[in-house]
């Protein structure tokens, strides 16, 4: 059984994974509903997805699982490194996807239709990259955590990630942040 002090922390984790394949859900409809010519959604609900990503699992979440959670788990065991090794080259990777999908949209928006096709390749495969990301940690690292991290470990990660927002702004990114992926919650059309 998880000790109460560990759930905050991977909670928010995963509650935050959560978050953010459903905003990849959101972009793989939207590129789905593009052939619908004049009722195609317009390209800045991809634009508000793709800025969502970068504000906040790439600033706040992806930074705190390199420096909190991977790193205590490498001081306990050797056994993970080369998983966390391939995780942490996935935090990179995946922001050079999303720099790629940010220009294919807008070589989208200035072109039209005909790099809509290369748009939704790219929205399909950063999808299957997110999925094998997110399955690797839910699945290898955080049971390997909750068996291996310590009482004092678990209060670090719970104080990290349970107040995750802008060192610089506090509470009022995080507000912001939510209010913008209710937005895009609501703004994905209906598949
Ligand atoms: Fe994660
Ligand atoms: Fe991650």
């Amino acid at each position: 059984m998880q000790q109460p002090i560990a759930r905050r922390a991977v909670h928010t984790i995963v509650r935050e994974h959560q978050q953010l394949s459903a905003v990849i859900n959101g972009m793989s409809r939207f590129v789905e509903s593009l052939s619908e010519g004049a009722h195609a959604p317009p390209a800045i609900v991809m634009r508000a997805m793709l800025y969502y990503i970068r504000e906040y699992p790439e600033q706040v979440h992806h930074p705190k699982e390199d420096k909190y959670l991977f790193t205590r788990l490498r001081s306990r065991t050797d056994e993970l490194d080369d998983v966390i090794e391939e995780l942490e080259a996935q935090h990179v990777e995946g922001e050079a996807r999303v720099r790629d999908l940010e220009r294919a949209l807008t070589r989208y928006e200035l072109i039209g239709q005909s790099a809509a096709p290369a748009l939704r390749t790219m929205v399909a495969q950063y999808a299957a990259f997110y999925s094998r990301h997110r399955l690797l940690e839910e699945e290898v690292i955080l049971p390997a955590a909750l068996r291996l991290l310590s009482a004092a470990d678990w209060m670090e990660l719970d104080e990290a990630f349970g107040d995750n927002r802008d060192p610089f702004n506090g509470s009022e990114l995080q507000g912001e942040l939510d209010r913008l992926y209710a937005l895009i919650v609501s703004a994905v059309p209906a598949s």
